[in-house]
């Protein structure tokens, strides 16, 4: 079986990392984009099509406000940093969620960004910030009403193609990092025959060995799709 096309990853730990330690949260989340980093040039050596990571959802707002503007700061700067890189490399970057709901500033440093980078050939890196999959289904849903369309041309191929995700393949893999047995709103229509990869590794742990581990225990799934 060749590797996943479409790699998606639910980050969840940095908090926990941080507290091991006795350091505060934040400290966790800027260790955290170190994995970023390493993750996405690992998947960039091995040939990945697609790299989806959840970074900020449509409820990490009741986070403590120190927290939230923490990772708004952060988020800045790994946006301008990461910048060169992506044009060094051919990488486009793509966002996914209701980025009006994003502070001003980061809204604009999301289209410049995809803006500079939209006619690259190479891996897609989709960032979820503001995200969240029902929220996605109901836009999808209204752009279909928008759009004019018959209730019988409400297809799958049509409501799939107005997710934010658009014309993007399914999720092949889906990865979530410290031992969480859940979605958590996470590209549901998306994965509906994503392979789940389940590790107890914090993400701040979690680097370029894990994935290939990842993709590795994928190789040994048989999928089926529902067939024989
Ligand atoms: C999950 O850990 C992590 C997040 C909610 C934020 C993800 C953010 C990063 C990896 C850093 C910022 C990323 C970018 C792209 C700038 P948690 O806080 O839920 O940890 P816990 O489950 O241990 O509490």
């Amino acid at each position: 079986m060749s590797h996943p096309n479409h790699v998606a990853i639910i980050m969840d730990g940095n908090g926990r990392w941080a507290a091991q330690r006795g350091w505060s949260r934040i400290k966790g989340h800027k260790a955290g984009v170190r994995s970023v980093e390493d993750v996405l040039e690992a998947a960039l050596a091995e040939g990945i099509g697609h790299l989806s990571l959840f970074a900020f959802s449509t409820e990490n707002w009741k986070r403590p406000g120190q927290e939230v503007a923490s990772l708004m700061a952060l988020l800045r700067m790994y946006l301008r940093m990461f910048r060169r890189r992506f044009i060094e490399k051919g990488i486009r970057f793509h966002h996914l969620g209701a980025i009006e709901g994003m502070p001003e500033g980061i809204q604009r440093d999301l289209k410049d960004l995809e803006a500079a980078t939209a006619a690259h050939p190479g891996m897609v890196f989709h960032l979820a910030l503001n995200y969240g999959s029902r929220l996605e289904l109901v836009q999808a849903a209204r752009r279909c009403v928008e759009d004019g369309l018959a209730p019988e041309a409400i297809t799958e191929e049509a409501l799939g193609a107005r997710l934010w995700t658009g014309d993007a393949p399914d999720v092949d893999l889906l990865i979530r990092t410290s031992g969480e047995l859940r979605l958590s709103n996470f590209l549901l229509w998306q994965s509906a025959y994503a392979e789940f990869y389940v590790t107890e590794t914090l993400w701040p742990d979690f680097g370029a060995a894990q994935l290939r581990e990842a993709l590795a225990a994928y190789h040994q799934r048989e999928r089926r799709f529902g067939g024989l």
